[in-house]
């Protein structure tokens, strides 16, 4: 079947670069004569039917803004096969042939489902979070490791001034990927990751050794599924004696916003160009994905197998620079 019309959605939490990703799938898609149409808030847009016609025009000028244009939602309910159903008949409805879905882990597996129903669909990894299988980086992750980066380095300005620790809790959810990178390109004395227990008297000793050394301000990095929780952990290190004096910033939702960098927007352009000539191409139910320098694409069935996890190499690593 020439496929003649696709959509492409943009889902789960939003990621810098989103919008110049959908600017490079509806602009390659134009090229090749094919109509595209956008969905609005994800899944839930997609059962309810809320399509919107996109030419050339309508994704000039998004290239280098955050967020999403065509919006994004939590929708846990698509994992109901009536609303995939209803899915289906939405897109037949609007005569879309092939499915573009920008997004995590979760939209990987929504868009599974929609494939194991027979329709063509091509994923994106999109979400600062780096926790998807399949790819070496996904879109907005650069962009909120330097969003971080920033917001460190001027804690680090406060925290020199009076001689304080501060503990920085980062998202992630179940994966360290994010605060682990952090740490490393911030030098934070320690890292705390859901993949690497720790005990708070390790923290303490590693703390109090860099008070000891003359250091005038410690930075924690706690992703926020690590087993010892940023309020739970100044509690402990309250208690203890380290010459440091505590306070706690939840870094929170700045990590998803702002300008796409330089890196996600080329990676972006990259992601949306694949994504669209492999559907033309016959390739169903895949994820395009960064492999080495080439982008690749991966059963979406892989990609949902299997849990990306922190490499531990990189704990090491952290550790070893943080004397
Ligand atoms: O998946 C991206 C992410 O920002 C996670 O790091 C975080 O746990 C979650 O989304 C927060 O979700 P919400 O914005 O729906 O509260």
């Amino acid at each position: 079947m020439t496929i003649k019309t696709i959509a492409v959605m943009t889902s789960g939490g939003d990621s810098p670069g989103m919008n110049a990703c959908v600017r490079a799938v509806v602009r390659t898609a134009l090229s090749s004569d094919l109509r595209v149409k956008g969905v609005k808030r994800a899944y839930y847009g997609l059962v309810h039917g809320d399509f919107v016609d996109l030419g050339a025009r309508d994704v000039g000028g998004i290239l280098q803004r955050g967020g999403t244009i065509l919006q994004t939602a939590r929708f846990p309910d698509f994992a109901d096969p009536r609303q995939q159903r209803e899915a289906l008949r939405q897109l037949n409805a609007h005569d879309v042939e092939g499915l573009v879905i920008i997004g995590g882990e979760g939209s990987m597996k929504g868009a599974l489902a929609l494939h194991k129903l027979g329709f063509p669909v091509v994923g994106i990894p999109a979400s600062i979070d780096n926790d998807i299988y399949g790819t070496h980086v996904a879109l907005g992750v650069d962009t909120a490791l330097n969003t971080i980066a920033e917001a460190i380095d001027k804690l680090r300005d406060t925290a020199s001034s009076h001689q304080r620790a501060f503990i920085v809790e980062t998202m992630g959810r179940q994966c360290g990927y994010l605060a682990l990178m952090s740490g490393i390109i911030c030098g934070a004395e320690m890292t705390l990751i859901p993949e690497q227990e720790i005990a708070a008297e390790e923290v303490a000793a590693a703390v109090s050794d860099a008070y000891v050394r003359g250091k005038t301000h410690a930075i924690l990095v706690v992703a926020e599924g690590a087993s010892l929780a940023a309020a739970a952990l100044k509690e402990k290190l309250d208690e203890m004696n380290t010459g440091f004096s505590f306070r706690v910033t939840i870094l929170g939702h700045i990590q998803r916003g702002g300008r796409p960098s330089a890196y996600d927007r080329l990676l972006a352009a990259r992601f949306g160009v694949a994504a669209v000539e492999t559907l033309l191409a016959g390739e169903r139910g895949v994820m395009v994905g960064l492999q080495g320098r080439e982008i690749e694409s991966l059963e979406l069935e892989q990609v949902c197998g299997h849990q990306r996890r922190a490499n531990l190499e990189y704990y090491r690593m952290a550790r070893m620079l943080a004397k």
